[in-house]
């Protein structure tokens, strides 16, 4: 595992666009995260397509979950922050991005579907976000290091965290579809970020505790490439 320590969330967030920037002629799936941690990211990586005009259509992208119940218009659904903060400020053809469908009917079979579009893509770099109690995508604590794509429900602490990007008196979804852990370790190379002391058990669990389904995130620690860029305060516990 490689760790790129960081300052901040500024630095963290310019690192990671980096990264991915001078990537991008080898990467043809990109795998995408959602959540507060990478918004600095998208804007720092949209910034620098702009700057030198270049083009993404090659680009195909799958994210790693969304929730069940919001249709991709849903203000608070992934598919409607991934237009917001990426997908329409590039030239990305939308057909070649992917998301679960929060909204299918039979939300088993769109979790089956999901799994086999993300295994035939085959994703070259995902980016993942952690959760202060070490999920990755949605796979709360005790999830299977080998589960695929499902439809799962949230951890209490992952709703109440969520709940700040929903307005006041707003429901958060329980339940969503996600990648599972297994699904996620098939990615050619996983780039993980974290940010702010919140996340400084998961990311001390990830660099230096035994690996446990009770915290999800040290399932990377069996990947072959894995990059994490953490800031200070994520890695205060890591020390
Ligand atoms: P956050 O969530 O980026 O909003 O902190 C991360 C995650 O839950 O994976």
């Amino acid at each position: 595992m490689k760790l790129i320590q960081v300052a901040d969330y500024e630095e963290m967030s310019r690192s990671a666009a980096e990264l991915v920037y001078t990537e991008l002629e080898n990467i043809r799936t990109l795998g995408l995260a959602t959540g507060g941690t990478p918004l600095g990211f998208y804007e720092a990586l949209r910034e620098r397509v702009r700057q030198e005009g270049r083009s993404l259509q090659h680009l195909h992208t799958v994210n790693l979950d969304e929730y069940l119940g919001l249709a991709a218009d849903h203000p608070q659904s992934y598919h409607y922050y991934m237009n917001e903060v990426l997908f329409q400020h590039t030239d990305i053809p939308s057909p070649q991005t992917h998301l679960p469908a929060g909204d299918a009917e039979d939300p088993y079979a769109e979790a089956a579907r999901y799994d086999e579009l993300v295994t035939r893509l085959g994703v070259d770099l995902q980016l993942l976000g952690v959760g202060a109690n070490g999920h990755i995508g949605f796979n709360e604590p005790g999830s299977s290091f080998h589960g695929r794509t499902d439809v799962v429900r949230l951890a209490e602490g992952t709703i109440r965290a969520n709940a700040r990007f929903f307005g006041e008196g707003e429901r958060v979804p329980e339940q969503a579809v996600t990648m599972g852990i297994g699904t996620i370790l098939e990615s050619r190379r996983i780039l993980l970020l974290a940010s702010g002391a919140r996340k400084a058990e998961a990311v001390r669990a990830l660099l230096h505790g035994a690996m446990s389904e009770e915290m999800p995130v040290t399932a990377l620690q069996t990947h072959p490439d894995v990059t994490v860029i953490a800031d200070e305060a994520a890695l205060s516990l890591s020390r």
